[in-house]
């Protein structure tokens, strides 16, 4: 990325700026070497990746392309916080997991871990059904937001505490086709969502 702030590339979505944060070059040359943990730490077992819906589908594609050892894939859903102006926290299943976990390798794959409270409830949720073993991979991190302690094994990338959008992320729906992320220069205004699912 070019240092003049001027020639920093800059979108606008549903009427809201947004400047390129991490491009498309950066992003896949951290999901290789995440794929390459991942692959070291499964040598034996295949994983099951259960990608959480909708944000996380395209850096689950790009991860498990980058993943060399034999692996699963299975998907979860959970409600969006909605329209709410403030984040309310709850969450609750829209589509639970089709697959068995019952004594296997879970990595639970997510775009953004930002509160924590969803990422929480999942892994809450997963224990039920007794996995061998559950990691998380997450593709940004919003780690002055966090709330709850987590593990969080695979991270892409630890970012600054502002709305992104782009790579699975939405901004009102938009903005999940574009190969980098951008990210908006202010905090998103009180009344504002702080973003879908
Ligand atoms: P958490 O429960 O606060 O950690 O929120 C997790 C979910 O909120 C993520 O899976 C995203 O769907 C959404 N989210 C949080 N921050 C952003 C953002 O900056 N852009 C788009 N979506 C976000
Ligand atoms: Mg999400």
């Amino acid at each position: 990325m070019k240092d003049n702030a001027a020639e920093i590339p800059r979108i606008t979505v549903r009427g809201e700026r947004f400047r390129l944060y991490l491009d498309e070059d950066t992003i896949q040359h951290r999901i290789q070497e995440l794929g390459e943990a991942i692959s070291r730490d499964y040598p034996d077992e295949p994983p099951i990746l259960i990608g959480v819906l909708n944000g996380a589908f395209m850096f689950l594609a790009d991860l498990m392309r980058a993943i060399t050892v034999d692996c699963e894939v299975d998907f979860l859903k959970l409600s969006s916080y909605g329209a709410a102006k403030v984040s309310s926290g709850k969450v609750y299943e829209l589509k639970k997991i089709d697959a068995n976990i019952e004594n296997r390798h879970v990595i639970v794959v997510e775009d953004i871990v930002d509160t924590g409270l969803s990422m929480q409830y999942i892994l809450d949720r997963l224990q039920a059904y007794n996995p061998r073993s559950v990691r998380v991979a997450t593709f940004l991190h919003k780690y002055e937001a966090t709330r709850v302690p987590l593990p969080l094994d695979y991270v892409g990338f630890r970012i600054p505490n502002l709305f992104v959008i782009g790579y699975g992320l939405d901004y009102g729906q938009l903005g999940r086709n574009l190969r980098s992320i951008y990210i908006m220069d202010e905090p998103l205004s009180d009344g504002q969502e702080s973003g879908s699912k």
